[in-house]
């Protein structure tokens, strides 16, 4: 069994969107039972909160549940348990390296592995924004959560 994180600042918006769309996935590549995800924020300004609503609309719209997840920080002891730990943005990434210290051979930042050739861009923050900026995260996470799944299964 593998583990993986997903990690954006408030984990009510990007990062619980990441783990239901890596949940579904890695399910439809018969997987699951070979993965565990969770997400986290870098702070704990939510913390025991369900998802965004608009996270949770857009996720519902494509056959994702992430309504039964609830906003956590992330812990020190992260940086150990988990395998892959996936940053939105560099920001995040950047307090993942700096003020938790975990090892730089984990990190990595989601949109990276989108097959599109980008290295370094952010999944934007929809956080204040309509329901078009959390159909563009859900957008640019599928994608990226596709090349992802795909380099997990070449590793394999
Ligand atoms: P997230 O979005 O990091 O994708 O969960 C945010 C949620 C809340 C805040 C910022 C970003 N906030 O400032 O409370």
């Amino acid at each position: 069994m593998q583990s993986v994180l997903f990690v954006c600042l408030g984990n009510i918006c990007r990062s619980p969107l990441a783990q239901g769309i890596f949940e579904k996935h890695i399910r439809a590549a018969g997987r699951d039972a070979a993965y565990d995800a969770d997400s986290a924020g870098t702070s704990g300004w939510h913390a025991g909160e369900k998802p965004h609503s608009g996270s949770i609309a857009v996720a519902q719209k494509y056959g994702v549940s992430i309504e039964k997840q609830r906003s956590r920080p992330v812990h020190a002891k992260d940086g150990e348990i988990f395998d892959y730990i996936l940053a939105m943005d560099s920001a995040n990434r950047a307090a993942l390296l700096g003020e938790f210290h975990f090892p730089q051979e984990k990190i990595f930042l989601m949109r990276d592995f989108a097959v599109d050739g980008k290295k370094g861009l952010s999944v934007p923050d929809p956080w204040g924004h309509g329901s078009d900026a959390f159909e563009e995260v859900y957008r640019i996470l599928d994608a990226a959560i596709l090349g992802f799944v795909a380099y997990l299964q070449q590793k394999r």
